[in-house]
């Protein structure tokens, strides 16, 4: 580190100390139903070799028909309330970032609060499609930064196994399903750990290269939207992926610079785990070896909003940082959406 990271924590108009934010428990939850890249050969005219050449997934988890987004985004959050020994009652706020709610509305953080009893806790959902944990962190924090709360859980879970288009092989081998979860606040006396910087950029010229076209006002349910595979993710895999590498490395970057540290600084990246191909990429670029990088995209595929909070906390509880070490988090996503994040453990 080559500069003092308390500078973040002034707020840069009133020069007054902010109060610093920490993880204070991450939890995770895939499903237990595994579809492997066997599975996907009977479904579809794929192979293991192309699959895994060309993305390195090898399985995902995909979720039993009863379990809602809400049931796997409430499995993550007690275990993340439990390690943070955090009551219901002590939460002041939900955030869900997710593409895949169990309904439009009402948000489904309103039924995850009602699973959880967290009766004092307000709720909404946070939309910025992979990139929506990072952005439901940055928001959680600034709740707690300004005094407004004390208590945010912020999770990221997706059931994307109800929008792939189960015949359309160039997307329908890259998702699966799960969640994960934090819990935010201010530990208090210990300025300079915590979140020391998030990033976030969107460019809505690019919306048209990863999206689910209908369901929304622009195009509600029809008989031809159904018969024309609308209600289904589309993705245009070259565009994005090079838009993903370029973003994801300037995200990257600029969280580096806020924070005066150099990638030498930063004992884990945890990037969005779409594919190794992107991954290797950016680590290069940032000059990052892989085994700095978190990768567990060989597992689980493209979990969208649920991918960097799952990773986060398997990284975290296989014990790959320790309290005081620098982390980096990089997500990139439909909208394009993307996000940067350096965490002092
Ligand atoms: O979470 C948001 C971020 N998402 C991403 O970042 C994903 C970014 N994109 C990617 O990861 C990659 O573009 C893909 C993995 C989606 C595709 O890899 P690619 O190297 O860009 O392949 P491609 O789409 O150019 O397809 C190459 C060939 C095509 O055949 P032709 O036209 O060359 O004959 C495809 O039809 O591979 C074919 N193909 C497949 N073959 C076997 C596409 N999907 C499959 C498949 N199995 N599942």
């Amino acid at each position: 580190m080559t500069k003092s990271s308390k500078t973040h924590l002034r707020n840069p108009r009133s020069k007054q100390l902010l109060r610093p934010v920490h993880i204070v428990g991450t939890g995770s939850y895939v499903p237990d139903r595994v579809l492997t890249n066997a599975d996907l050969e009977k479904l579809v005219d794929t192979t293991d070799e192309w699959i895994v050449s060309r993305s390195g997934i090898k399985e995902r988890r995909i979720a039993a028909d009863w379990q809602c987004t809400s049931d796997l985004a409430v499995e993550a959050a007690r275990r993340a309330m439990e390690q943070a020994k955090v009551n219901e009652d002590e939460i002041d706020l939900i955030i869900c970032a997710t593409i895949t709610p169990d309904m439009p509305f009402p948000a489904t953080a309103c039924l995850i609060q009602q699973k959880l009893g967290a009766k004092r806790a307000a709720a909404f959902d946070m939309e910025a499609a992979c990139s929506g944990f990072l952005y439901g962190m940055e928001v959680g924090q600034q709740f707690i930064t300004s005094g407004t709360y004390n208590t945010v859980l912020v999770i990221g879970a997706e059931k994307l196994s109800t929008i792939i288009d189960w015949e359309d092989r160039s997307t329908c081998v890259l998702f699966g399903d799960g969640a994960g979860a934090v819990i935010l606040r201010s530990r208090g006396e210990e300025a300079g750990h915590g979140i020391l910087t998030t990033c976030m950029g969107a460019d809505g010229s690019q919306a048209d290269i990863l999206l689910m076209p209908a369901g929304g006002a622009r195009y509600p349910a029809t008989k031809e939207s159904v018969s024309g595979r609308m209600h289904h993710l589309k993705m245009a895999g070259k565009e994005v992926f090079k838009s993903a590498v370029l973003a994801m490395q300037t995200a990257a970057e600029e969280a580096l610079r806020r924070c005066n540290l150099t990638i030498a600084d930063i004992k884990c990246v945890i990037p969005h785990q779409a594919n190794i191909r992107i991954l290797e990429a950016i680590a290069d670029r940032i000059g990052a070896p892989m085994d700095k990088v978190y990768v567990n995209l060989h597992r689980y595929g493209n979990i969208s909003a649920a991918s960097v909070a799952i990773a986060l906390d398997e990284a975290a509880r296989e014990g790959r940082f320790q309290r005081g070490d620098l982390i980096l988090l990089i997500v990139f996503g439909s909208g394009l959406t993307w996000a940067s994040c350096v965490i002092q453990w």
